[in-house]
C-alpha cells in the first residue's frame, strides 16, 4: 500500500503484487462543446483574448496602427479564443474557436499575431464556420501559400509551417481548430524575421490579394 512504512518492497526481478503495482491512470472524461454562430465555445474550460494595444508591430503599417489604436482605443477587441481541454498526456488535444473580428490596418487586412509550434513537427487543423478569411503560411526555408478559407474550408497545416489567420470579410472570422496540447506557439519567430512573407491586402475591388512583405527579411530558426 503506498505511504505505508511497513510495506516491503519487492525484490529485484519480483513481480509486484496487484496492490504494489502502481495505480491507473484515471481516463479524462469526453467533452461535447457547442460552437455559436459568433464563435462562442459552449463548454469551453479556457479562453483568452488579443487585443488591439497586443497587436502593436504586426502590422507594417505602423502609422495606419497608431491612427487605429487612435480611433478605437488599445482595448478594443481583434480576436478571442476559446478552448477545451480533456487529459495532459502526450495525445492529448486541444480543441478551440479562434473568432477574428473585421477590419482594415493600412491596406492589411485584420489577422492574428500567427506563429510556429514550439514543437516543430505538430500538425493543427482549421475548419472555418463563418465568414471569409485566408490562411497564410510558411516554411522556414522558403515555401509561402495563402489559401481561402470560407464556411466549410477546412485547413491541414503540417508541422514546421509558421501560420496565421486574416479576416478577408466584412463579417466576424470564426474557425475550429485542433492541435496537440503539447505543440506550444512560438510568436517570435514571425517578429524577428519582420513579419511573413506575404501581406493579404485588399485588391481595392472588394477583395484580397498576396503581395510580398518588402520588410521581411527571413526567418531565422532559434
Ligand atoms: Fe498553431
Amino acid at each position: 500500500m503506498a505511504g505505508d512504512p511497513t510495506a516491503q518492497a519487492p525484490e529485484p526481478g519480483q513481480v509486484p503484487e496487484p496492490s504494489q503495482a502502481p495505480e491507473p491512470a484515471q481516463a479524462p472524461e469526453p467533452a461535447l462543446v457547442e460552437i455559436q454562430p459568433d464563435g462562442a465555445m459552449r463548454g469551453r474550460n479556457g479562453q483568452y483574448r488579443k487585443l488591439l494595444s497586443d497587436l502593436e508591430g504586426v502590422y507594417q503599417d505602423a502609422a495606419a496602427f497608431k491612427a487605429k489604436v487612435a480611433a478605437l482605443g488599445g482595448d478594443a477587441l481583434a480576436y478571442s479564443v476559446d478552448e477545451n481541454r480533456v487529459g495532459l498526456g502526450d495525445g492529448a488535444l486541444v480543441l478551440g474557436t479562434s473568432t477574428l473580428l473585421p477590419g482594415m490596418i493600412g491596406q492589411e487586412y485584420a489577422l492574428t499575431r500567427g506563429h510556429i509550434h514550439a514543437k516543430r513537427d505538430r500538425a493543427e487543423i482549421y475548419h472555418c464556420v463563418a465568414g471569409q478569411g485566408v490562411m497564410l503560411l510558411d516554411t522556414i526555408d522558403g515555401e509561402s501559400r495563402a489559401l481561402p478559407m470560407s464556411p466549410g474550408s477546412v485547413v491541414h497545416v503540417p508541422g514546421h509551417w509558421i501560420h496565421r489567420s486574416v479576416n478577408t470579410g466584412p463579417d466576424r472570422l470564426v474557425t475550429v481548430f485542433v492541435y496537440n496540447t503539447d505543440a506550444g506557439q512560438d510568436y517570435e519567430i514571425i517578429a524577428r524575421a519582420g513579419g511573413m512573407r506575404q501581406l493579404i491586402v485588399t485588391d481595392r475591388a472588394g477583395g484580397w490579394r498576396a503581395i510580398a512583405n518588402p520588410n521581411h527579411t527571413g526567418y531565422q530558426d532559434a
